[in-house]
């Protein structure tokens, strides 16, 4: 397959395009330069819509992970502009090259509760994709906005689109494994992001699998994540302690289960984490 990945030298972005790389044609777009070599990378700036629009090749696919991928480092509008904007030229490219599959990094933030100001809680226990999504920063809202739009493509042309919603993506790496360390020492103040994590190599096997799998909707949107929360502790013990609103929990449940249901995505695409706490920070 030829690839279009956009973002590939960023954290998550790197680990894609050099596992694809490894099977396919794949180009990489960033702002920056490459770790590797081992692929094709063109030096772009997706918020220019004319480059975009010059550059863009008919392939099979396009993987859109370039962002800001929180709220917290830059303005507000500049994270919403960069992440709605650079979707929006993606998908007008991709459509007009008759690009047939689009896949978005969506994030668990849609949900809105990693970086609410305002006390949230989870509805339904574990949350799943029925679960009502309340952004209030510009992060979440961007990715909820790039999931319409990726919808409003699908219905417009035929283009498969397909929004990947992951929660904190974990990454085998001695500087962020430290952090990851410090963040178990911590788990009292991470209530909001539902202490809910996804090792990098199950988010290039969900990649993988959206890439190749007929789904029964030309849009769809799935959250992905491990099966388990990253604090250690029982998952109910920890929704009686920060949730105690959560009133609702599936009979199933149980243990260390993570907060967020990662079923459809088991389903529809075949998606089996394999990454657990202790493989990232053993
Ligand atoms: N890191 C996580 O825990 C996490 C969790 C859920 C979803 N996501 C999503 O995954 C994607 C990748 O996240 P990441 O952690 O690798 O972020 P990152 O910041 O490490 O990488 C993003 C890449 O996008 C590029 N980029 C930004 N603006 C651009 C532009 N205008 N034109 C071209 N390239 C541009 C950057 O140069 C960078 O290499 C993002 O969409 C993010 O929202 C990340």
């Amino acid at each position: 397959m030829k690839i279009l990945v956009t973002g590939g030298s960023g954290l998550v972005g790197r680990y894609v395009v050099e596992a694809l790389a490894a099977e396919h044609d794949v180009r990489s777009w960033d702002l920056r330069e490459p770790r590797s070599s081992a692929f094709d990378h063109l030096r772009i700036d997706l918020l220019d819509e004319a480059a975009v629009a010059r550059a863009m090749r008919p392939v099979d696919a396009v993987v859109h992970l370039a962002g800001i991928p929180h709220p917290l480092n830059d303005p507000p509008e500049r994270v919403f502009r960069t992440n709605t904007q650079t979707t929006y030229n993606l998908l007008e490219a991709s459509a007009a090259a008759g690009v047939p599959t689009f896949i978005f990094m969506s994030s668990e933030s849609t949900l809105g509760f990693a970086f609410s100001t305002t006390r949230h809680w989870p509805l339904r226990l574990p949350v799943d994709e029925t679960h009502p999504l309340r952004p209030q920063d510009p992060y979440g809202l961007s990715k909820v906005s790039c999931e319409v739009v990726c919808e409003g493509f699908s219905r417009r042309c035929a283009m498969r689109t397909v929004c990947l919603r992951a929660p904190w993506i974990w990454v085998p790496e001695p500087k962020e494994i430290d952090f990851y360390r410090s963040l178990v020492r911590e788990y009292p103040r991470w209530h909001k992001n539902l202490w809910a994590f996804i090792h990098v190599e199950d988010v290039v096997a969900a990649i993988r699998s959206a890439l190749h799998r007929d789904l029964e909707k030309p849009h769809d949107r799935f959250f992905i994540c491990a099966d388990e929360n990253w604090t250690g502790r029982p998952s109910r013990e920890l929704a009686a302690e920060f949730y105690p609103e959560s009133k609702e929990m599936d009979r199933s449940w149980n243990g260390s289960a993570s907060f967020i249901s990662h079923a459809r995505a088991t389903a529809a695409l075949g998606f089996h984490p394999t990454g657990t706490v202790q493989s990232i920070l053993n």
